[in-house]
Order: C-alpha cells, then sequence, then structure tokens
C-alpha cells in the first residue's frame, strides 16, 4: 500500500492525445492507496528568464513541489521530446528550493514505431541535470497508430490495449515501490 501522490505532465496539448490517454491509464491502474493528478499545462507560456509566473505558472509549480513523484508523458516530435514538456520542466527548474531534485519518476511514450524511446532518453539526459530519478524499468513504449488506443487517445479494450494497460501497471507498481 502506497500513499504517495503522483503528478502527471503530459507533453501533447492535443485533445486526442494518446499520450495524455497513457497518463489516463496510468492513474487507473495506481497501486491502491497512490494518486495521480494531471497537471494542465496548456496555458504555460514559454519560459523566458526573468518573465513573470502567470496564475497557470504557480499552480503547477505549486503541484509540483507537493508532488511525491512524477509521471512524465513523453510524446517525441522530431526525435526529441515535445516542447511544452520540456517548457513545463524548463519552469519548475528555475524555481527556487531545486523543486524537481530527488522526485521519482516514470516515463511512457506514444509515438510511431520507435515508441518515443528516442525522446525519452534524450528527457533521461536532461533528469540527470535535474536530478530527478527515473524509473528505469519497466519501460513504455507504444505506438500510437495501433489499436491500442481509441479515436479519443484513450487505451483500448482490445488485446493490443489490455497489454499496453498491464505494461503501464507495471509500471505504476515500480515507480511506488522506488
Ligand atoms: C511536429 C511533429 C513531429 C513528430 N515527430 C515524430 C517523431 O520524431 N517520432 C515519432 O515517433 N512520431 C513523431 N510524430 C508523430 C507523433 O508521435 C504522433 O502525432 C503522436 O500521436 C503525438 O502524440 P499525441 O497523440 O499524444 O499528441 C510527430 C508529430 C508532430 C506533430
Amino acid at each position: 500500500m502506497s500513499n504517495r501522490k503522483f503528478l502527471g505532465i503530459c507533453g501533447s496539448l492535443r485533445e486526442a492525445s494518446r499520450n495524455m490517454g497513457l497518463l489516463r491509464c496510468a492513474g487507473e491502474v495506481m497501486p491502491e492507496g497512490a494518486e495521480l493528478a494531471i497537471a494542465d499545462i496548456s496555458e504555460l507560456p514559454f519560459y523566458v528568464e526573468g518573465r513573470e509566473k502567470t496564475e497557470a505558472v504557480s499552480i503547477f509549480l505549486e503541484q509540483v513541489k507537493s508532488a511525491d513523484g512524477l509521471v512524465l508523458a513523453v510524446p517525441e516530435y522530431n526525435y526529441s521530446v515535445a516542447p511544452a514538456l520540456k517548457n513545463a520542466l524548463d519552469w519548475a527548474s528555475r524555481e527556487k528550493g531545486d523543486i524537481l531534485a530527488g522526485k521519482p519518476a516514470a516515463m511512457m511514450g506514444a509515438g510511431g514505431g520507435m515508441g518515443t524511446s528516442r525522446a525519452q532518453y534524450h528527457l533521461r539526459q536532461t533528469c540527470v541535470y535535474l536530478d530527478i530519478r527515473v524509473l528505469n524499468r519497466p519501460e513504455v513504449f507504444s505506438n500510437a497508430f495501433s489499436d491500442a488506443f481509441t479515436e479519443n487517445g484513450s487505451v483500448s479494450d482490445t488485446e493490443e490495449g489490455k497489454k499496453l494497460r498491464a505494461k503501464v501497471a507495471a509500471q505504476m507498481k515500480a515507480l511506488c515501490e522506488m
């Protein structure tokens, strides 16, 4: 039993985002007692040094501070991390108090044939600098264009969808045991 509260951050702002579907799935399969809230990063402005925080930024930073860990849904854009996710982490990285350091985290992604592995490995490098403790395995790489997802981006009830749900569940269990 884990009483930890995790924060999910998705790098896609698209309505039918498969990566957001993965995060919703993660919330559903969390081990008993653990919870996953999903951050709304759609209103975060582009990080510029010296720029005043907006209300959306302050809310997001508070959510990061109070979270026991992170679940990062990592879309792959042009072989790397989608900018909305990097921007959210950039905001958090500049907040006083090193609010990301030491947080356990899991990452997952839905994309083309490589399942966002390239983007996830790029993001792992960023996490080294931020001292975010990313779970090594199990990894979750999924195909956004497969039957594992419904049209609205949720993980489906097909065989592929069930296998993906089981992988996400195994990852959330491992995250809670970190
Ligand atoms: C600008 C852009 C670049 C992309 N580059 C890649 C890529 O390098 N690798 C990949 O697997 N998919 C790539 N895709 C396809 C995305 O993986 C696909 O659109 C995916 O569904 C996006 O995630 P979402 O459903 O959460 O929005 C790209 C999509 C966009 C819009």
